[in-house]
């Protein structure tokens, strides 16, 4: 659709589903067309979050661009999970102080984790912010907007029990036009103790299974290769018509019988889509059934990688994060999905300095990833967070040069694995999705192997979305590097 939407009622900002087609001639005219610059921390459920925040506004006659001092609306879409992520913000928000001193109708609002945490208090501490929006009231932004435009703060931090914006269909930022991240669940029912999330995204619930197809379909005309399914625990995806995911119990029999799972969600795309690359992130090891495994393995389009966060290897730190899961049913697990997948990376998050965590328990951290050793992670020191099980019970008793030291020591131990899980594809043959041009130089193509390593290569005369057999000849603890064969039977 090139034409752009004008409103036709009184408040220009609010969304009835009454719009007018302008074609695109007209609409350098149209008085309502206004510039929206969006950026996003955290998580990649804020970056998907943010395509749909761009699509609500879009109706609007808000169009996004890159250039900040362009914006007549600054949004940022915020993360919580760190006081480090806050700072971040913090610090960005002090940045745009001289550009609303040179332009007095910027309108600037923040969005996410952060806005939902800290509501009202954050339009309190930061005078430049006029609109503080929560992860389940993006349907509410043009009204909010209309309010902000008329001179008042606005706010909306409601958390919902059924909101997973299926409706919207995403307006892809920053696309190279072959990824795409597509929600399938919100919110978070596991309650760790260290964790933000379950009060900043609310509870746990899953977004209609035709929803979703339709979102693949949709893309796949487009000529996307590849989605990401996301959810803060993909494995507990259950669609039973609709709601919060605790109350499953009181469905009706009818529901319960037809209702659909992660494997079954994970099938009915890979067969809806052959041709499309399917990857999911993140698997919480409690939730992960033997089911995902096995479809993962019958289905070529279902990416060999799992996403797996552990957080500490020592069951002691594990019993104190409310982690639902011991050390030996980790290895357990993973064990299992190897006996199905020989060939399935495994990635991991771990925390390092959670309170009461002993020399020995940091040890036991290192012993497992010695045990595992996972492919890559993402390793983190604690950060206590206000309003968790852990802020209200634990003394953050660690001190920092010992998480600092503990977070090294990790750091070079994954880095050591990741060596050794790159030098196995030494001479084989991978089939690469090109998804960019390599950051070290503009003659070499980047896109990552089923097992979702960064794979590096001469350009040739393949193109962006092709996906080709690479021979690796080298490596580092990050990338392959190789030349290309051909093109893969897939492309
Ligand atoms: N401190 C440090 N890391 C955290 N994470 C979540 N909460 C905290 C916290 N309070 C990490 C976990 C999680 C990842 C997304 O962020 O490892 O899996
Ligand atoms: Fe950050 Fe978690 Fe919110 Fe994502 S869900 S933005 S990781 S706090």
């Amino acid at each position: 659709m090139s034409g752009v939407l004008k409103k036709i009622e009184k408040n220009p900002y609010q969304y009835n589903g009454e719009f007018t087609l302008l074609n695109s001639k007209n609409a350098s005219n149209n008085l309502l067309e206004k510039k929206l610059y969006i950026e996003s921390y955290g998580c990649a459920m804020n970056f998907s979050d943010s395509e749909i925040v761009a699509s609500v506004l879009s109706k609007n006659g808000y169009r996004t661009t890159n250039i900040v001092e362009d914006a007549e609306l600054i949004l940022l879409n915020t993360c919580s999970i760190r006081e480090k992520a806050e700072q971040t913000i913090r610090k960005k928000l002090e940045k745009f102080n001289s550009l609303k001193k040179s332009n007095k109708h910027l309108k600037i609002g923040i969005l996410g984790c952060m806005a939902e945490r800290l509501k009202s208090k954050l339009i309190e501490e930061e005078k430049i912010v006029d609109l503080v929006v929560g992860p389940d009231a993006y349907k509410d932004l043009p009204n909010l907007i209309y309010k902000v435009e008329k001179g008042q703060k606005a706010i909306n931090v409601l958390l919902s029990k059924d909101e997973t914006y299926s409706d919207i269909s995403p307006h892809r930022l920053n696309s190279n036009g072959v990824n795409a991240f597509i929600s399938i669940t919100r919110g978070c029912d596991n309650m760790c103790t260290f964790c933000v999330v379950p009060f900043t995204r609310g509870r746990e619930r899953s977004r209609d299974p035709q929803s979703i197809i339709k979102e693949i379909k949709d893309l796949e005309i487009k000529g996307y290769k590849e989605v990401t399914l996301l959810g803060q625990n993909v494995d507990s995806y259950l669609w039973f018509g609709g709601g919060l995911k605790k109350d499953f119990s009181k469905a009706s029999e009818i529901q319960k019988t037809t209702a659909l799972n992660f494997s079954k969600l994970l099938e009915l795309c890979a067969i809806n889509h052959p041709k499309i690359r399917i990857r999911f992130s993140t698997s919480n090891p409690q939730d992960m059934s033997m089911d995902v495994i096995n479809i993962m393995a019958k289905y070529d389009n279902i990416c060999n990688h799992i996403h797996l966060p552990v957080q500490s290897g020592s069951n002691k730190i594990l019993k104190a994060m409310n982690r639902q899961h011991s050390k030996e049913e980790y290895i357990d697990l993973i064990k299992r999905i190897k006996q199905i997948i020989p060939n399935c990376s495994i990635s991991q998050d771990i925390i390092v300095g959670f309170p009461g965590e002993s020399e020995e328990d940091h040890k036991e951290t290192l012993d497992l990833m010695e045990t595992i050793k996972y492919s890559f992670g993402y390793m983190f020191k604690y950060s206590e967070r206000p309003g968790t099980l852990a802020q209200r019970k634990l003394a953050d008793d660690v001190d920092e040069a010992t998480k600092k030291r503990r977070l090294e020591e990790i750091i070079e131990l994954q880095q050591k694995h990741s060596l050794h899980r790159t030098k196995e594809f030494l001479n084989q043959e991978v089939e690469v999705l090109i998804e960019k041009t390599s950051k070290k130089s503009q003659l070499y193509w980047s896109g990552r192997n089923d097992e979702n390593t960064v794979v590096v290569f001469p350009k040739e005369n393949y193109n962006i979305g092709d996906f080709v057999n690479i021979k690796i000849t080298d490596c580092t603890s990050a990338t392959l590097l190789g030349n290309a064969i051909g093109y893969s039977k897939n492309n």
